[in-house]
């Protein structure tokens, strides 16, 4: 079974006639998209935007129209991934580098449903190093700054490059092994000049779908 893609086609069952939808990004948000695209060929009326270059791309070849913010005020829904929930709903977002774009579609989101398979629940944040993204200039003392934050930090890369996100930024993936305390943690890495956000989502997430191995879904 395939549990992201459970998880995705359950959340585009909520998506209607006349809907403004954010498409997340990821490996669980592409089953979404790609169920909306079918949707939409099948006579589904949506408006859309993208969080990232590559959801964007895909989803103008499956015919989803993708509208200028400037023409939309405010979303009904966005369908996206993430990378660990907790039982609060908070989340760690980031790791395929899109958590600015994410965290502004998210914000200006009536609902922010969150697909994940059920490796994603956990009841601790932390495990996954949290993504921080990073403005390139004197990176080396944002970088030191995060690490006085009790983390281990790795700058992302992409085979021998550094990962460049689709903002032109950096990513920093800081290693904390949990996260007592989200909205402190959230706070504190914001109030570092150089960083641009950081893929904790406090409070951000209205429903969680979570698809498990033997093809349910369970709705938090
Ligand atoms: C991208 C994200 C993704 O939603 C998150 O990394 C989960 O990805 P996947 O669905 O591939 O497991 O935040 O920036």
């Amino acid at each position: 079974m395939n549990m992201k893609k459970i998880a995705a086609e359950h959340a585009v069952q909520y998506i209607e006639d006349g809907m403004k939808v954010g498409l997340g990004t990821g490996s669980t948000a592409y089953w979404a998209i790609q169920k909306l695209g079918q949707r939409v060929q099948e006579g589904l009326s949506i408006q859309a935007v993208a969080t990232s270059i590559a959801s964007e791309k895909l989803a103008l070849e499956l015919g989803i129209p993708i509208i200028p913010f400037a023409e939309l005020n405010g979303l009904n829904v966005t369908i996206d991934g993430a990378d660990e929930v907790n039982p609060e709903l908070h989340l760690i977002k980031g790791g395929g580098g899109a958590l600015l774009r994410e965290k502004i579609v998210a914000y200006h989101s009536e609902k922010l449903i969150i697909i994940a398979d059920e490796s994603k629940w956990v009841p601790t944040l932390g495990q996954f190093p949290l993504p921080v993204e990073i403005i390139p200039f004197a990176v080396e003392w944002t970088v030191q700054s995060l690490e006085q934050l009790g983390c281990k930090v790795q700058l992302r890369t992409e085979g021998e490059q550094i990962f460049i996100t689709d903002n032109q930024n950096y990513i920093a993936d800081c290693s904390f092994g949990t996260i007592p305390s989200p909205l402190k943690l959230h706070n504190d890495i914001l109030s570092i000049p150089g960083i641009v956000d950081n893929g904790l989502f406090i409070g951000l997430a209205d429903q969680v779908i979570i698809g498990h191995k033997d093809g349910s879904v369970e709705i938090m």
